[in-house]
């Protein structure tokens, strides 16, 4: 029994491949581009465990992942790999049109010939779960009910698009080749390991550098956030007793405007690590130019995978936010590794 995980050196993947461990003895095998969102010191705690082995490359690498797979024989891929950032994605789709979708076709293409070579009982057990999100239902107005799976696809972005377009082609295997197929759609995930790019870590990292903490437009965009270590819990119920060809909505319940979210962190801040001035971080928030086509609400109804396969978020907003400040607190090293010049070009042109 081993499971291939890709994407894995990345926030969502990292998280998972290190609570899977905390819980199971069985392997992982680990594939990842370590593009930029990428960084083995996130697996770092892994080092010399033998049922760990880490493979750098990209799932699109048909002969790579042929051969991973041929070797090492899993009874489930789980894919996080991904370009994952909307921001990212306005400013050059390309990467985001090459692994989210080209390269998730030539995933789903070398696992189905794998899938070919297994015993009957093998194919029957075998699972591909697939990671995506909630930002291919598209924008909610405000009081609609929360995305349910049934909700059509509305993507807004390259990035959302590009998901919807690979969530389509993992649908799709399922019905054609009947390959045994799971997919999460799942709202916006914080926690530790998160890369500074995103709002939760850039806030936090930006408040202790005394940088200003930029809000887009009118900070009133809500998304629905949920601890990542929830979002894994999930990710392995469903693969325990998902239902193949399914898909399953994963969130918190915790819907949060963005200004709500940035004044939670600096509050955190001020208790945990007052500014020398004595002042609120608060101070430091300034309204920026809008991102184009932002999403106004993201909201996710997740009572399916309540209901049929009993899982529910053990942390509430405001514990997880707590324990994520005091993780970034505690790994300043961490964020200031990965700020590297490329994340420093990146702030530039986007911020600057
Ligand atoms: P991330 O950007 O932090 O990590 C992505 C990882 O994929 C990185 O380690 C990167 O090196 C790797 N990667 C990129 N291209 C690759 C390729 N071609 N081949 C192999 N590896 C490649 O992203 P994340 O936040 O951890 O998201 C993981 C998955 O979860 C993504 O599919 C994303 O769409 C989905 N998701 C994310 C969120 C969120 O809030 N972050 C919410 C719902 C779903
Ligand atoms: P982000 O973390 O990029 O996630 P997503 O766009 O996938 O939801 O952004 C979360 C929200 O925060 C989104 O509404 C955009 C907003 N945001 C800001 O206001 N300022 C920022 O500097 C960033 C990165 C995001």
């Amino acid at each position: 029994m081993t499971l291939l995980v890709t994407g894995s050196a990345g926030f969502i993947g990292a998280n998972f491949v290190l609570d899977w461990f905390a819980a199971h003895d069985e392997p992982v095998v680990s594939l990842d581009k370590l593009t930029y969102a990428g960084n083995l010191q996130n697996l770092q705690s892994l080092e010399g465990n033998p049922r760990h082995t880490f493979v750098p490359g990209d799932i699109g690498d048909a002969a790579l992942v042929d051969r991973l797979l041929a070797e090492h024989r899993p009874r489930a891929v789980i894919n996080f790999a991904a370009e994952s950032h909307v921001d990212r994605s306005i400013r050059g789709p390309e990467d985001f049109i090459q692994t989210n979708i080209v390269g998730t076709f030539h995933l789903l293409e070398s696992v189905r010939a794998y899938w070919g070579t297994l015993s009957a009982a093998e194919k029957t057990g075998f699972r591909f779960l697939h990671v995506s999100t909630d930002e291919v239902y598209g924008s909610l107005e405000p009081g609609a009910p929360a995305f349910t799976e049934q909700h059509p696809y509305q993507p807004n972005s390259p990035y959302s698009a590009s998901k919807a377009a690979s969530d389509h082609l993992v649908r799709a295997y399922h019905h054609t080749y009947g390959l045994p197929v799971l997919t999460t759609n799942c709202s916006n995930n914080y926690g530790p390991y998160h890369f500074p790019e995103k709002l939760i870590p850039l806030v936090i990292r930006n408040a202790l550098a005394g940088e200003t903490l930029p809000i887009y437009g009118d900070g009133r965009q809500i998304r629905d956030w949920l601890y990542v270590r929830d979002h894994c819990s999930a990710i392995r119920r469903v693969l325990e007793a998902g239902l193949v060809g399914e898909t399953y909505n994963v969130g918190g319940w915790n819907e949060k405007s963005n200004l709500d979210v940035v004044h939670r962190i600096c509050d955190t801040l001020d208790q945990e690590a007052p500014r020398s001035d004595g002042r609120s971080y608060r101070e430091q928030i300034r309204f920026v130019k809008d991102r184009p086509g932002h999403d106004r609400r993201y909201a996710i109804d997740a009572t399916r995978l309540e209901r049929d396969l009993g899982w529910k978020p053990a942390e509430t907003f405001e514990t997880g936010i707590a324990k994520t400040v005091r993780w970034y607190l505690d790994n300043q090293d961490w964020v200031e590794n990965v700020a590297s010049g490329a994340y420093r070009e990146w702030l530039n042109k986007q911020y600057k």
